[in-house]
């Protein structure tokens, strides 16, 4: 069997095997670059982005190019 070290440490002492996500907050989204980095390196991403067209390229690009289970959401 391979494994794959994504960096999710457990980084407190608490009592719990449970390890979050951790989060990428991307305030100047763009096309989706910094998303879609993010979802590859196992993590989640909210993106802001002020123009339309590229809010729509990049849930295109993060809907075609990200696994299956990716869950792309526009507020
Ligand atoms: C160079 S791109 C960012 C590239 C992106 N970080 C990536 O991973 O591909 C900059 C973006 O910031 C957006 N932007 C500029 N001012 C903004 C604002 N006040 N709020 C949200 N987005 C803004 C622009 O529309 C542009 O798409």
């Amino acid at each position: 069997m391979q494994t794959k070290d994504l960096g999710l440490h457990k980084d407190c002492k608490c009592d719990t095997k449970e390890v979050i996500k951790g989060q990428v907050l991307d305030p100047f989204g763009g096309a989706g670059t910094t998303a879609l980095v993010s979802d590859r390196l196992n993590r989640e991403a909210t993106v802001i982005e002020l123009n339309k067209d590229y809010v729509k390229i990049a849930k295109k690009r993060l809907v075609s190019e990200s696994p299956l289970f990716s869950n792309v959401e526009v507020k």
